[in-house]
């Protein structure tokens, strides 16, 4: 990577190596360009302040860590330092002359990081995607920092819910912490081109295009899909005919069952019929071979190319194996990364629903975030009547998602 320039708001950070405040805080826009300045000023200001000391580079997980901050940072043009990484201890070292210095790779969702960084003394620590890290996790790493009176802390994140405890402890609280907090916006980065921040802002939408592209701690409240428009999502029948076929189910034994056909036609996915099943309400149960039966029947002709079945549900993705009719595959049930994709799908209009899907078109706009957990900091969907939702999400993770989502590679 060549940097050429960087923005004010970069060199903001950069200037925060001088700086007599402990902490830093850089919290925003996806893509704003804050994870590349902020680990090179951390490098910088390391370098240039100790010798033979140890820091730590805090991600999601190690893996993260080393694909969003190490590697970007090691494909940097021109340092005039010497990396050199160790995959098996994630210790990363660094070498300018006779200076050397130790960045400890954690993950703040790794379990084992927990009992890495209790035995460490640091001299700094960067979080970078911080939000996505447990509160406990961020306290300790800090504990480890209190003997260096010369030390700082560097975050940043983009925004989650306003009760979301960094938010509350930090970014409220940085006047009072004596803390620096810089806000960015994609306009921050000198990479990030017109075009492209238009690209960007077409990927989100409702309140994830509040948090990642207006970079707000907004509450996430109210109707999950209210970008749900029936005049121009809900039709008769697609326009031609279909060439992909795909079936999505949310399976249930207590619950209900629902499955979903979808078809592609002109670049639209099409909800083309659905079937759904309540044995509590039908006051009957049905067996996997029964659930199976209605599969064959509600796929009809066409080739299906894969089943994408709730990963939990492991007897039914066994049952259909079994049968070796239709390809199987679990579904990615990471349930925000789901809804922000379809959310996109549908606000982009690549999904639309044919009308004789009724209970799909019921859930929709009773799908709700649950107001009670957003008051805790966490983004959940109210669980009630939420099954042709779930296999909405699946189908949308199968077609729309990337491998690994989430806000850091959202960032690339
Ligand atoms: N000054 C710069 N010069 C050249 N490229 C830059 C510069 N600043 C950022 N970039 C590039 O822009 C992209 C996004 O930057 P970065 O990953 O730092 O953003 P971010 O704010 O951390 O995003 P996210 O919130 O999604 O993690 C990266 O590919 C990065 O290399
Ligand atoms: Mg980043």
């Amino acid at each position: 990577m060549r940097i050429k320039t960087f923005s004010k708001k970069q060199g903001q950070i950069l200037r925060f190596i001088e700086q007599p405040e402990i902490t830093l805080i850089c919290d925003g826009a996806v893509r704003s360009g804050k994870t590349v300045s902020m680990i090179l000023a951390y490098m910088i200001w390391a370098m240039s302040h100790f010798d033979r000391t140890n820091f730590a580079i805090c991600g999601k997980t190690v893996r993260s860590a080393e694909r969003n901050i190490l590697m970007p940072l090691q494909s940097i043009e021109g340092l005039p330092y010497c990396l050199e990484y160790k995959v098996s201890k994630s210790i990363l070292t660094v070498r300018c002359g006779k200076i050397e210095n130790y960045f400890y790779l954690f993950g703040g969702k790794d379990e084992s990081s927990y009992m890495l960084i209790q035995g460490l003394t640091l001299a700094g620590v960067l979080f970078d995607e911080v939000a996505l890290m447990p509160r406990s996790f961020v306290d300790q790493a800090i504990a480890r920092t209190l003997t260096y009176s010369n030390r700082k802390l560097w975050f940043n994140c983009n925004p989650e819910g306003p009760q979301h405890w960094f938010n509350q402890e930090w970014v409220l609280k940085a006047k009072e912490r004596g803390a620096r907090h810089l806000h960015f916006l994609m306009d921050d980065n000198p990479a990030m081109t017109p075009e492209g921040i238009e690209e960007a802002k077409k990927e989100f939408s409702g309140v994830f295009y509040d948090r990642y592209i207006l970079g707000l701690w907004v509450l996430a409240e109210g109707r999950i899909y209210d970008m749900f428009d029936k005049t121009k999502h809900v039709v008769a029948a697609p326009p031609g005919p279909c060439t992909q076929y795909y079936i999505s189910m949310d399976y249930g034994t207590q619950n209900p069952t629902a499955m979903l056909l979808w078809g592609k036609c002109g670049g639209v996915w099409y909800m083309l019929r659905e079937y759904y099943y309540s044995g509590r309400d039908q006051k009957a149960q049905k067996t996997d071979e029964q659930y199976y039966a209605e599969l064959v029947k509600l796929a009809g002709d066409p080739p299906i190319r894969a089943v994408i079945v709730d990963p939990s549900a492991a007897s039914m993705i066994a049952t259909i194996r079994q049968h070796g009719q239709f390809m199987v595959r679990p579904a990615d049930n990471a349930v925000l990364d789901g809804i922000r994709v379809t959310a996109t799908a549908l606000s982009s209009g690549k999904i639309k629903i044919c009308e004789c899907c009724a209970n799909a078109l019921e859930e929709l706009p009773g799908y709700v975030w649950d107001d009670k957990a957003a008051q805790r900091g966490e983004d959940k969907p109210l669980k009630i009547n939420d099954h042709a939702m779930d296999a909405l999400r699946y189908f949308s993770m199968e077609v729309f998602g990337r491998p690994n989502p989430g806000p850091i590679t959202i960032g690339g």
